[in-house]
């Protein structure tokens, strides 16, 4: 565990970049430091592996001061990861993976191997390898620095703002990968960004920092969002807090209704008598049971199922693994404010109302019934990134 305690950072010019923060980092979990522009979140990653020197106050490492540590040890046992990936613009994708390795004495082949195995691990393709930076995508680059700082194998990695210069779509592809990572290796990561919703989505921890290098609040995402510590904190997580707070609660206990759902190749009959009054439209599936799109009762009975006449169904939400936020949003995606639930082949195994679902809402409020981590990776979070900056 990282502890920070009672942290101060003066700059020679009388800044303080950090007031008085005590943090206490688990391990083997993503800790996110968040605030606006200025606040100081660089300042006290790099006093975590001495780049800075705190003015005053005591970092711990495993409990012991890592003031009293060989500077070399200590950064050893820390990957550090920073925008723009900070690559070595002269040397292979391979080697850049490689360097750490090279420098612990590790010889060129063994370390090479290390460094195919990594581009693996963090999804990059073995072609590669040869390549120097400027042959890569950003995104592709900011891999090569995850691969970088994970080759030694290091206890800790620190990563300073490393998604921000790419575009949104590859951004989610990084933070699920992280996730992955994350899920697979068990690293203690601290995560600097500014963007609120990265810090929710990838966060076991969060601490939001406001300028002046003052802690607002130190929770789990979903007690962020439930319960902000004040106005600061209210504001920076932004407008849709409620919504936001969707994604923490399952769909597991939505009402699925089964009645309302007939194959394109129902007979009129058979689709008479699934309209049951519970729902003003059918759903129609293909003769798989994949949701094709909405239809009215009476309208499929007597002129048959016409695909290309259906309602357009949104985007269905796997029930029990998405969360109400995804559930939600399909509902009113859907023109007829139903949302299809699907199973994991896509097929259609019941369908909710807005309605119903705004009490599901309303009851897991009423139990506070949000779980720490119920988003899979990807799942029911907002592929829009908000930046939120000071
Ligand atoms: N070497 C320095 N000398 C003097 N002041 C500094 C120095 N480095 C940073 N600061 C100041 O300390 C404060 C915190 O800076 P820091 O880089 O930690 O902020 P940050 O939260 O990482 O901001 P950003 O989101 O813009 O990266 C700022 O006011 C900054 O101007
Ligand atoms: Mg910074």
């Amino acid at each position: 565990m990282i502890r920070i305690d009672a942290v101060t950072k003066r700059y020679p010019d009388g800044t303080v970049a950090v007031d008085r923060l005590s943090l206490e980092i688990p391990d083997r979990s993503i800790t996110v430091l968040v605030g606006p522009s200025g606040c100081g979140k660089t300042t006290t990653l790099r006093m975590i592996n001495r780049m800075v020197e705190p003015s005053e106050g005591t970092i711990l490492l495993d409990g012991k001061d890592i003031q009293q540590q060989p500077v070399n040890t200590l950064r050893r046992s820390m990957g550090y990861v920073i925008q723009n990936a900070g690559l070595f613009q002269h040397r292979t994708i391979v080697d850049n993976i490689a360097t750490v390795p090279r420098m612990l004495g590790w010889g060129k082949d063994k370390a090479r191997a290390r460094a195919r195995e990594l581009m693996e691990r963090v999804g990059l393709d073995a072609a590669l390898a040869k390549r120097y930076p400027y042959q890569l995508s950003g995104g592709q680059q900011q891999r090569v620095g995850v691969a970088r700082a994970l080759a030694a194998d290091p206890p800790v990695l620190l990563m300073d703002e490393p998604f921000s210069a790419v575009d949104p779509v590859v951004r989610k592809g990084l933070q699920d990968e992280l996730l992955r990572i994350q899920d697979e290796l068990g690293k203690t990561i601290v995560f600097v960004t500014h963007d609120i919703d990265e810090a929710v989505k990838l966060g076991t921890m969060v601490a939001v920092m406001r300028t002046g290098g003052h802690l607002a609040q130190f929770a789990p995402p979903a007690e962020l969002l439930s319960h902000p510590a004040d106005e600061f904190v209210e504001d920076f997580l932004g407008a849709d807090r409620g919504i936001r707070r969707l994604s923490f609660f399952s769909s597991a206990g939505l009402d699925l209704l089964t009645a309302p759902i007939v194959a394109v190749d129902a007979t009129a009959e058979q689709i008479t008598a699934r309209d049951t009054g519970d729902a003003p439209y059918l759903l129609v599936t293909d003769q798989g049971g994949r949701p094709l799109g909405w239809g009215e009762p009476r309208e499929l009975a007597a002129d048959g199922v016409r695909p290309a006449d259906l309602l357009p169904y949104g985007r269905p939400f796997v029930a029990g693994t998405d969360s109400l936020r995804a559930a939600l949003d399909c509902a009113v995606l859907s023109p007829t404010g139903w949302a299809v639930a699907v199973d994991t082949e896509g097929r259609a195994t019941g369908v909710v109302s807005q309605q119903a679902i705004g009490e599901a809402i309303r009851g897991a409020h009423a139990e506070g019934r949000e779980n720490a981590r119920t988003v899979p990776a990807g799942g029911g979070t907002d592929p829009e990134v908000t930046k939120v900056t000071g």
